[in-house]
């Protein structure tokens, strides 16, 4: 897939100042989503969205065994990708 070839790279600490003023980021597997909007229509609820917001959700998002229905839909909010010195060897690179 070409989608990453136009992507914004951030740093972890943006990701989580971006939460802090009222944001809802969320990094999984060294991607960037912006899920501020979206949220509010996310069928596991706006709370644990919430709750991971501005930190790495790829466990929990893996945990949840979420559907292809909403593997794709993600490529909607991706904002962007993690700075290599941030990611971590859990994700796909
Ligand atoms: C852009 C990111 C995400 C998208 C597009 C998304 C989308 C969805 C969709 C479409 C569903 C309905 C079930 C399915 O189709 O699999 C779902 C369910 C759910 N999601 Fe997400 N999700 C995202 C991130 C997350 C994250 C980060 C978490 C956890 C922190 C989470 C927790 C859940 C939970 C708990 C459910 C409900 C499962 C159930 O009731 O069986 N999701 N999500």
């Amino acid at each position: 897939m070409s989608e990453s070839q136009n992507l914004k790279v951030y740093r972890a600490a943006e990701v989580r100042e971006q939460s802090e003023n009222g944001k809802t980021w969320l990094i999984i597997y060294n991607k960037v989503y912006d899920v501020t909007e979206f949220k509010y229509e996310h069928p596991g609820g706006e709370h644990i969205l919430n709750q991971y917001s501005g930190d790495d959700a790829s466990s929990i998002f893996v945990y949840i065994n979420h559907s292809e229905f909403a593997l794709n839909l993600m490529n909607k909010y991706l904002i962007g990708v993690l700075h290599e010195d941030d990611r971590d060897n859990r994700g796909e690179k």
